[in-house]
């Protein structure tokens, strides 16, 4: 939070490590090393104007920058929610005063709570999963019953070097319930679809 505060909304060089399959970090760009990638911030709003979703999941909230992403290609459409959690009480109530201030707060559902107990209702257009690493796996099989079939889930976090997320996303297509990309970005991008 204090690297986000200091940088003010500025943007800096992506810092984490080049890995074999994104082996030049530095031409993408960051506000701070825990809000996603500059790229992948368009990159999401992009998936929502071009899929339309009704509704979007997000976990990890952090301080709302992703999730204003998404309800910026929301409000584009015209309709359509984001439901997004974050369980430290201290970042949510700065996430909630952000998004408080932000035009954008009637598509945006924050939750101070944890993806692996949230309950969201409905069918879920696309799931966002951002938060902490060890439990990806457990959240997106936790959501997975209530994606919509043509939906998209994408996994944050999937690079080479971080492991873990990767390793989850695999793990889910071998088990025959994902079927599986790996964007090359800095951090790393798992694009999937359920498997019918
Ligand atoms: C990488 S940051 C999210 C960044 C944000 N999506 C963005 O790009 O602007 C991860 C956040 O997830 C939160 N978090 C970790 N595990 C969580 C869980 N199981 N449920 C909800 N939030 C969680 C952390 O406190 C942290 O603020």
């Amino acid at each position: 939070m204090q690297q986000a505060e200091q940088a003010a909304g500025a943007l800096l060089p992506e810092y984490h490590r080049a890995t074999p399959e994104c082996p030049h970090p530095e031409h993408w760009s960051m506000y701070d090393s825990m809000t996603a990638e500059y790229e992948v911030l368009e990159f999401l709003r992009t998936l929502v104007t071009t899929l339309k979703p009704d509704l979007v999941v997000e976990t990890g909230s952090f301080l709302g920058v992703s999730t204003q992403w998404i309800a910026e290609g929301l409000e584009r459409n015209g309709f359509g929610r984001v439901v997004s959690c974050e369980y430290d009480p201290v970042v949510f109530a700065k996430a909630q005063e952000k998004i408080a201030a932000s035009p954008l707060r009637g598509r945006i559902e924050l939750r101070n709570e944890s993806s692996l107990e949230m309950d969201v209702h409905g069918t879920i257009d696309l799931l966002f999963s951002d938060s902490d690493m060890p439990v990806r796996e457990q959240e997106v099989m936790r959501f997975l019953p209530q994606m919509n079939p043509h939906g998209l889930i994408l996994m944050h976090d999937a690079s080479s070097h971080l492991k873990v997320v990767r390793e989850a996303a695999l793990s889910l297509e071998r088990k025959g319930l994902l079927s599986v990309l790996l964007l090359p970005t800095p951090r790393g991008l798992v694009i999937a679809q359920p498997k019918q």
